[in-house]
């Protein structure tokens, strides 16, 4: 199993230099990312993925030079070459290289880069026993819907976060709960599910849209997209977090207080136990 990278879908060694000093993407966070799941050697929703992404670069005027065929090609060889079953790839698309100037060049080929990695077990105890989460301030530009490369603000949260000992932060904008800083996030309250409402100040995330359109149905759940605020969280019932790589990760305590009983809920362990038989379903997954 070998971590292997793509450059402009030709294989390169991950080791090797191949962003030029003035790529755009590298200058300016100029381009867009997605990263999506493998397991049992197959990609899990790479259609959802790949929709977010031609939206992302539509919204930043990028054009979408591949195909999704090309693209899930793409996904297959990586796997392919590395020989890696369960992990992540990761995918970017940068404007091009051009000296450097802010306004956008007049002709320019976008750059796409793509690498594969297996996953680690490290996060699988935060799945089976929940994680700390940290309320801290959002702190990020306003078009989070955007799955852009400027993920300073995610990133200053994140270490916020790890340096108070918690997993994830979960942002406050306004005095209203938004989501993650690499994930979503929702609360239980009287046995309905709560999360922020899709806009401009969250990513729109493929897990997150699994849960409102496939998982809560098939439960009886009832999601509101409504917006909540830190004292809400704090006195829900259960509380989880969703992404790629955080699946379904339940939160058991708030900046330093228990949500609920402090632990795993049984909603969240349903919504859970619903993601993974999605997986299973779609990746053929025993
Ligand atoms: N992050 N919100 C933010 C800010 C995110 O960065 C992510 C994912 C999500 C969840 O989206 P999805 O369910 O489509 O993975 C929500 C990826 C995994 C990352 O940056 O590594």
């Amino acid at each position: 199993m070998n971590p292997v990278g793509l450059l402009d879908g030709k294989l390169v060694d991950l080791n090797e230099n191949v962003v030029p000093m003035e790529d755009r993407g590298h200058q300016f966070g100029d381009g867009v990312y997605e990263v999506t799941r493998v397991y049992n050697g197959r990609c899990f929703a790479l259609k959802m993925h790949v929709d977010r992404l031609y939206r992302s670069l539509r919204e930043l005027t990028i054009p979408a030079v591949y195909t999704y065929e090309e693209l899930a090609e793409f996904h297959e060889l990586l796997i392919k070459e590395s020989g890696i079953m369960d992990g992540a790839i990761y995918l970017q698309i940068t404007r091009g290289v051009s000296p450097r100037a802010h306004g956008f060049p007049d002709s320019v080929i976008p750059r796409l880069t793509m690498s594969i990695r297996a996953t680690g077990a490290a996060t699988d105890k935060h799945k089976l026993e929940g994680a700390k989460g940290l309320l801290i301030p959002d702190e990020r530009w306003l078009r989070c819907d955007i799955k852009s490369l400027n993920l300073l603000g995610n990133v200053m949260g994140k270490q916020r976060a790890k340096e108070a000992g918690c997993f994830e932060g979960i942002q406050v904008r306004d005095g209203f709960v938004t989501e993650g800083t690499s994930s979503n996030f929702f609360v239980i309250k009287d046995d309905v599910a709560w999360t922020y409402p899709r806009c401009n100040l969250i990513l729109t995330g493929v897990t997150r849209t699994l849960i409102i359109e496939k998982i809560a149905p098939e439960l009886g759940l009832v999601v509101v997209e409504k917006k909540f605020d830190e004292a809400f969280a704090k006195s829900a019932q259960e509380a989880f977090i969703c992404g790629t790589n955080s699946e379904i990760t339940p939160i058991v305590t708030l900046s330093g207080q228990p949500v609920g009983d402090g632990s795993v809920g049984p909603i969240t362990r349903k919504i859970q136990q619903a993601y993974y038989t999605i997986i299973d379903e779609e990746c053929g997954r025993k």
